[in-house]
């Protein structure tokens, strides 16, 4: 089996899976709970906090467990929202967005924001210029995503929440769901104010996520319960999901920036060797700095990217066709129309994508590559 469709979702790593199980074996009580056994698992949650904390160069305290990316994400721009209205009504936001932000974002806008959606060029980057001409005293919220979850295209997030913060009180909110240890970022020294984080991009399990908060920013509550996670998030914690994302980070950490050094790579020779064999394929992502070496996105003229992916499962090679949470959406990808890919290309876009440390050795690679030209020989139209 050949599992390209990482940035769906990852394998569990196997002491990840040890972790949970033994936290659901050994520390089961609920952490708010005053006598021992909730001590015990309050402890499990605290250490965890902190490994993710040490991680993204901020305090525990500014790190708060949610159910993944998109509950981080609804939680931070909802909270502040709510809480800065007065402020004034204008939120910037981009056209490349994953739809946890997007449909947030929507249903502002539905509510009277005026919203900027900044444009993108053709491998999906958003121009600083454009932006500097968008920010006002009106503006609330910037939220522009990390790494782009279709294409790669790393967005130069730091820059734009300094261009931000000198002309404007908007908070800078980033969807950091694809670029949680696979891109560095610097939250310490950035002026980024909250930032996503999900379990199953990372072989961790599915249903964990966090979201840092700066200690600088205030947020209504979106979830009303109990107070945990300092009121930002009612709900008995998940604590075995808790302890496994913990343990994701600590397994992962060391090696994260050699996995980027390689994978750049790979990327490239992966590229190169698909355009070798199959000359008609257009490259949609970046391949240089600018592009995570983690997603190829890619397209083959006049054919459907749904054909691709099924005739490339009857091989056990597994790939997409654009995001998995859209998937089942028929429409054509909202960030390649942003992207003006050509419309021949547009429905014949598979996306290639990997987990840490993991693309394709040489033989993988050309397996691949066979079955794709295999493929385009036999339903496209070379
Ligand atoms: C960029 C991005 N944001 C948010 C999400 C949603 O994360 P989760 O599945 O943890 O809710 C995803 C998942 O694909 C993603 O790629």
């Amino acid at each position: 089996m050949l599992y390209l469709d990482n940035s769906s979702t990852t394998k569990t790593n196997k002491e990840v899976m040890s972790t949970v199980v033994s936290v659901m074996e050994n520390y089961w009580g609920n952490p708010s709970s005053l006598h021992e056994l909730g001590v015990l698992s309050e402890k499990v949650v605290k250490q965890s906090r902190k490994i993710i904390s040490d991680f993204l160069q901020v305090t525990p305290e500014e790190v708060y467990f949610t159910s993944g990316g998109t509950e981080s994400n609804n939680i931070f721009i909802h909270g502040v929202l709510e809480e800065y209205k007065g402020r004034g009504n204008h939120i910037i936001t981009t056209k490349t967005e994953h739809p946890a932000v997007v449909e947030v974002i929507k249903s502002f806008e539905e509510k009277g924001w005026r919203v900027s959606w900044l444009d993108v060029d053709e491998f999906g980057l958003i121009s600083l210029e454009e932006l500097k001409r968008e920010v006002s005293s009106e503006t609330v919220l910037t939220t522009i995503m990390h790494v782009n979850n279709e294409t790669g295209t790393i967005q130069p997030v730091e820059e734009a929440a300094k261009i931000v913060k000198e002309a404007s009180r908007s908070l800078f909110f980033s969807d950091g769901v694809q670029g949680f240890m696979k891109v560095p970022i610097n939250l310490e020294k950035s002026k980024i104010d909250g930032y996503s984080i999900s379990g199953h991009k990372i072989n961790g399990p599915k249903g964990i996520g966090a979201l840092y908060i700066s200690k600088k920013v205030r947020l209504k509550p979106f979830l009303l319960g109990g107070g945990q996670e300092r009121g930002y998030r009612s709900g008995t914690e998940n604590v075995p999901g808790i302890a496994g994302l913990a343990k994701a980070v600590q397994i992962y950490k060391d090696d994260y920036l050699s996995f980027l050094e390689t994978g750049k790579k790979k990327k490239i020779l992966f590229a190169e060797k698909l355009k070798e064999n199959i000359p008609e394929i257009k490259i949609n992502s970046f391949l240089n700095d600018k592009g995570s070496p983690y997603i190829l996105n890619c397209s083959l003229p006049g054919i459907r990217g749904e054909t691709i992916l099924h005739s490339l499962e009857e091989n056990q090679i597994y790939v997409s066709t654009g995001s998995a949470c859209s998937g089942k959406d028929k429409s054509y990808s909202h960030v390649l129309r942003a992207m003006n890919l050509d419309e021949r290309y547009l429905m014949g876009t598979i996306r290639i994508s990997m987990a840490l440390g993991s693309w394709p050795d040489k033989s993988e690679t050309l397996y691949f590559i066979q079955k794709l030209k295999e493929t385009w020989e036999r339903l496209g139209s070379g």
